[in-house]
């Protein structure tokens, strides 16, 4: 087995790597000066089982790219079989036509990643199950519920007297997964979208008062949705508020909405490599999915399941 990285995650390729107790490839990936991607693998994979850990995280374009052109190398460098991990796959919320004339990105960008000569990928937390169809080639879509429902029991002395919310209708499936696994309550915040990166709260299923609430999702972006919900439980009575989200990607004035807002804390995973802005943000926390990513590979690796790591 052998464990290649990209640039868009080091820290988390090496906590897998430690995890495995084994090396991360000497490879270089790195820019022309026009800024064009160059992949050289410096040890020899002719035969090997070749784990390349990249998420297609912000700048999703390069990211992709260099995960396409590290493919191709180890292609042609006649390595026995390729499994892109892709901890966070971006693209994935454009999952299906919004509207006439819009493309389906993530059928494009799984195709382009088969098509590069990825064997197998490897997952978190897709943002809909149904993207692993989208590859024609063996996907395994890991949960970081597990791993958040630890933190949780952690940090919550009665973990079963919170209360999980899900942000939107389309989280419910995963929210209520996680309350079935606290044996904790459910709500749900019925969200809308007037235009894309804007959210408002148009109701709450449940009643939230004196509750202690756990907002749950699988991607913060703008945080829009996470800091509009915890304001509509607090104005309905919520005692407080917090977030588990698998991804945190983060973007524009997210950190600082997040600061400025009531949530009490937001618990992200490593999935996404983050910034100083982050890491210095008190109400921050990260919990490392690499353990989880790092079996997952150990398990694929032997040919054995990996479906007991899903539950
Ligand atoms: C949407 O369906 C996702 O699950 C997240 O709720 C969404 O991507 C969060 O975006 P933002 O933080 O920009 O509101």
């Amino acid at each position: 087995m052998k464990l290649l990285s990209g640039n868009s995650n080091r820290t988390l390729a090496r906590a897998i790597a430690d995890h495995l107790d084994a090396p991360l490839t000497k490879a270089q990936v790195k820019r022309f000066a026009d800024n064009e991607v160059f992949a050289l693998i410096e040890e020899n994979v002719r035969g090997e089982d070749v784990f390349v850990i990249q998420s297609t995280s912000y700048p999703a374009n390069d990211n992709l790219m260099e995960l396409l052109i590290i493919i191709d190398a180890l292609v042609r460098a006649s390595a026995r079989r390729i499994t892109a991990v892709m901890p966070y796959f971006g693209y994935a919320r454009q999952d299906r036509k919004t509207d006439g004339r819009t493309p389906i990105s993530a059928k494009l960008v799984a195709n382009l990643i088969t098509r590069a000569g990825a064997d197998r990928v490897l997952t978190m937390d897709l943002h809909a199950g149904q993207i692993q169809g989208f590859f024609d080639i063996p996907t395994d879509a890991l949960v970081a519920t597990p791993i958040l429902a630890k933190d949780i029991k952690e940090r919550f002395e009665k973990a079963n007297e919170v209360m999980i919310v899900s942000p939107d209708v389309g989280g419910v499936v995963r929210a209520r997964a996680l309350a079935k696994r606290l044996d904790a309550d459910l709500a749900i915040v019925d969200k809308r979208r007037p235009r894309a990166g804007e959210s408002e709260v148009m109701n709450i299923i449940g009643d939230v008062e004196g509750r202690r609430c756990i907002l749950f999702d699988d991607i913060v972006d703008s945080g829009g949705t996470l800091v509009n919900a915890a304001k509509a439980l607090i104005d309905r009575g919520a005692a407080e508020v917090s977030a588990y989200i698998s991804h945190g990607v983060l973007s524009g004035a997210a950190v600082q909405r997040v600061q400025d807002g009531p949530l009490k804390h937001l618990v992200i995973t490593d999935s996404i490599e983050q910034p100083d802005e982050v890491l210095k943000c008190g109400k921050i926390v990260r919990v490392s999915a690499a353990p989880l990513i790092g079996n997952a590979i150990r398990r694929i690796a032997n040919e054995e399941s990996v479906s007991t790591l899903f539950d």
